[in-house]
């Protein structure tokens, strides 16, 4: 183990903001890039929200895909640390998306809105970051707005989250009276100065039953402030760091992301307790990242609209050890040898080709279809990454073949777009027909407009009413059997051949759960 490498690995924080549209994750993301002296202004941080007017704008769509390039992966330094923002796609037609680049992160921050509370896409991601045990901190935005009482919001993240809080610093009323936060981490006053571009003060302060509380918001707002720290130290037990990085407890700043208020606190607290790279499971053993040897997994690939470059990009997650520019790594899927000229890298904003790459780094290959979502690359060792599953998707169409004569192109350019992880395709085995399986609507209009653009094919969608494809198996091969021979009209297979239930409603879910104790039901391919 080389001391530069456990440098690295140790310096190093690489973590995704998640939030529901609007919570304020890109004002959010572009605060901590001016922390980070990444940008110098606000407003350098496109937001990558598709607008909902523009679902059938490819011109919008193209566009949007060109600035969520640019803002896939952005590393800065902090101090001593070495951050690697991953962006995860704003717009829920694109949750698929996201979903996978929750499990190329070490931590997440959640961002939520304190008049809207915790809303849809923050519960549906949370449950990953549950499921991978991932360390979470929340930010309660907006506090400059009129919005909920905070114990209510701290019950209501709790309930619907499903995991313990402990908040770390405390509003000081709220909207047009809000005067600021007492940091409880750290134990100081922070002042609110409504501004859009600089740092506010901090005032220290030892004991806040001093009177230079009361001096500094007035006696009302620090007496109400003295009862609740009371009350939250008699609620909440002691932050308990090591809980927060087995993913049981979630610390809870509050501010205002638009304001540069509380944000720096956030900051300060999530590099010193986020965890730096974690050993990663392979099916052939655990990965850990001081591991001298390379290795790494794609999580994500992105194409290339312009039909004239069939390039992309797939980024590779580095998992242990450095990895090199010309360096020849093996394509473990492929089994054979690549090395890269043009790895890149985005710091500071800045797209450029790197030499070196170490855990929780994010590289960009270029590519031109060799890389499929879950490939690993390593220093020779045989290793398959687990951590990528697919997740049942929400909404289902048959695909058909609009033009008798490129059938061949269609099925290509069927299984290169689900090999980038565009959406999921199951092949009913009663009738054979496909059916493509997406997390939005948008995702259909995309996989159409690339097959014609793409690949010269024509696809045709025909409706199926479904409500989930489960994944199913049981140790008993008769009941298995049993279930298969009763549902044959409802089954399907995956892109690995694997068993799938296609449930066309809740009720006939349930019912087949209960009829069938003997099989277990996963929305999830990976369990
Ligand atoms: P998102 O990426 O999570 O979708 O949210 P984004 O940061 O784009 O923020 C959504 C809206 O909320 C933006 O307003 C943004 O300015 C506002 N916002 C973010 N943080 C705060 C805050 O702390 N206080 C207040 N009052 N507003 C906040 P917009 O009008 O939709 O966009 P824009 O025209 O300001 O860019």
């Amino acid at each position: 183990m080389s001391d530069q490498l456990n440098r690295e690995i140790d310096r190093r924080r690489t973590f995704a903001i998640i939030s529901h549209p609007d919570a304020g994750k890109t004002t959010l993301t572009e605060k901590l890039l001016l922390f980070g002296g990444a940008i110098h202004v606000a407003g350098a941080v496109k937001s990558n929200k598709i607008k909902k007017t523009a679902t059938s704008d490819w011109m919008e769509i193209e566009k949007q895909r060109g600035i969520s390039v640019a803002t896939s992966v952005m590393g800065f330094n902090y101090g001593d640390y070495k951050i690697n923002i991953l962006d995860t796609p704003g717009h829920q037609d694109f949750a698929e998306d996201t979903f996978r680049t929750l499990t190329a992160v070490d931590s997440v921050i959640i961002v939520v809105d304190v008049a809207k509370g915790v809303e849809t896409q923050t519960r549906r991601l949370m449950e990953v970051c549950r499921m991978r045990k991932t360390p979470v901190i929340i930010f309660v935005n907006k506090l400059d707005r009129e919005g909920r009482d905070p114990f209510d919001i701290l019950d209501e993240l709790e309930q619907e989250l499903k995991i313990a809080v402990r908040p770390l610093s405390w509003p000081i009323n709220i909207g047009a009276h809000f005067k600021g936060v007492y940091n409880i981490y750290e134990k100081g006053l922070d002042l609110f100065t409504p501004s859009k571009q600089t740092v506010t003060e901090r005032v220290e302060i030892d004991d806040v039953n001093s009177p230079e509380v009361d001096r500094l918001v007035g006696e009302a707002d620090a007496a109400k402030l003295r009862e609740d720290l009371e009350l939250i130290e008699g609620v909440y037990p002691e932050f308990d760091e090591e809980a927060y990085l087995r993913g049981e407890v979630a610390p809870v700043f509050f501010g205002s992301a638009l304001n540069t208020f509380g944000v720096k606190e956030l900051l300060d607290c999530f590099v010193k307790i986020a965890p730096s790279p974690r050993p990663v499971e392979a099916e052939e053993r655990e990965v850990k990242p001081q591991e001298e040897e390379f290795s790494g997994f794609i999580f994500k690939i992105h194409a290339n609209m312009d039909p004239n470059h069939r390039s992309c990009i797939a980024f590779v997650k580095v998992c242990s050890g450095k990895f090199e520019r010309n360096v020849n790594y093996l394509h473990v899927r492929h089994g054979k040898q690549m090395r890269f000229a043009a790895p890149t890298a985005f710091m500071a904003q800045k797209k450029s080709v790197v030499d070196e790459a170490f855990p929780g780094d994010i590289v960009g290959l270029p590519d031109t279809g060799n890389f499929k979502i879950g490939d690993t690359l390593t220093g020779g060792e045989k290793l398959h990454f687990k951590g990528l599953p697919s997740f049942s998707p929400e909404m289902f169409k048959y695909i058909e073949n609009a033009d008798p004569m490129k059938a061949k192109q269609l099925d290509k350019g069927i299984r290169q777009l689900m090999d980038e992880g565009v959406a999921q395709m199951f092949t009913n085995q009663f009738n054979g027909r496909k059916i493509i399986g997406t997390v939005g609507q948008l995702q259909f209009e995309v996989i159409q407009y690339r097959l014609l653009h793409e690949y010269g094919a024509q696809c045709r969608w025909e409706p199926i009413s479904l409500y989930k494809a489960c994944w199913i198996e049981s140790d008993d091969p008769e009941a298995l059997a049993a279930f298969k021979k009763r549902k044959h009209q409802f089954m399907a297979t995956d892109k690995d051949g694997r068993d799938v239930f296609l449930a066309d409603s809740n009720y006939v879910l349930q019912m087949a759960q209960t009829d069938f104790p003997k099989i277990r039901f996963h929305f999830t391919s990976e369990f």
